[in-house]
């Protein structure tokens, strides 16, 4: 809504076709217009059709790597009473650099195909995290959002001779609808926030906006490339 409101022609892609209509329909509320597409950023396939898809509107100028979502385990947990000792299972950790990271890569590397078939310059934005350095109880997505960090890095090394630009930004806990309703529904989770909320040096989470706002200033900043913006209110604790 953020890049509509500022002029750009947007498209936004998810798997769920009725998350899709809810957020055209807000959009459309605010007197925003946006064009959705369902995808699944961990298939080839599925990436691959949208970027044709979306070729049909004309060359693409700006893609935002968005999709990801946060899971915490720790690595081993110890044995306590009748419970024995638990690993972190396999499965969370692959699911999840599946799709926080592999994820990234096939967009961003059919983002980067499309406009330099097109000829076109352009932007890739990618969403990485506060937890990018190492996270208490975050293995799987610290280690993948390092690893979008490293994708910025080396897409800018490799791209900026096509003319497209490659940033990150990296955002602390964002105050959003799915925190909120965590929250409401969890007691313990709503008083750990709380407590990590008190730790960070801004003492609140960040609006939606104001990641909004960084995206849309690495969008459109033309000397900005292969760095990761840090919008995080000065950082997040290492333990809470
Ligand atoms: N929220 C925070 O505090 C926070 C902090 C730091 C970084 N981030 C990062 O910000 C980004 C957005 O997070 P969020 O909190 O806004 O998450 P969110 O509310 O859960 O939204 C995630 C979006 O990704 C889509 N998605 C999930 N899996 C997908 C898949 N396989 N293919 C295509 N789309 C998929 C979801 O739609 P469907 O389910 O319909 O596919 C949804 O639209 C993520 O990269 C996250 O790691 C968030």
């Amino acid at each position: 809504m953020r890049l509509a409101e500022a002029g750009w022609h947007t498209t936004i892609a998810a798997r769920s076709a009725e998350g899709l209509e809810q957020a055209v329909a807000r959009a459309r509320d605010a007197g925003l217009e946006l064009h959705p597409q369902q995808v699944d950023v961990t298939d080839e396939d599925s990436v691959r059709a949208l970027f044709d898809r979306v070729a049909a509107d004309g060359p693409l100028h700006l893609c935002v790597n968005n999709a990801g979502a946060n899971s915490s385990r720790l690595l081993v947990k110890p044995a306590r009473g009748d419970r024995p000792l638990q690993r972190y299972p396999l499965a969370d950790w692959e699911n999840t650099l599946r799709l926080c990271l592999t994820g990234v890569f096939l967009t961003g590397r059919e983002a980067a195909a499309a406009m330099v078939e097109a000829g076109v310059p352009g932007t890739i934005v990618q969403i990485s995290s506060a937890a990018r350095g190492g996270a208490y109880g975050q293995s799987g997505y610290s280690a993948a959002k390092s690893g979008v960090d490293a994708l910025t890095r080396t897409w800018a090394l490799e791209l900026a001779g096509h003319g497209i630009r490659v940033v990150g930004v990296a955002p602390g806990v964002i105050s959003s609808e799915a925190l909120h309703h965590h929250c409401e529904r969890d007691p313990r989770h709503a008083d750990y926030m709380e407590r990590l909320r008190e730790r960070i040096p801004a003492r609140r989470w960040a609006e939606v906006r104001e990641i909004a706002d960084a995206v849309l200033f690495a969008a459109e900043n033309s000397y900005l490339t292969g760095t990761t913006l840090e919008v995080d209110g000065g950082g997040l604790p290492d333990r809470v």
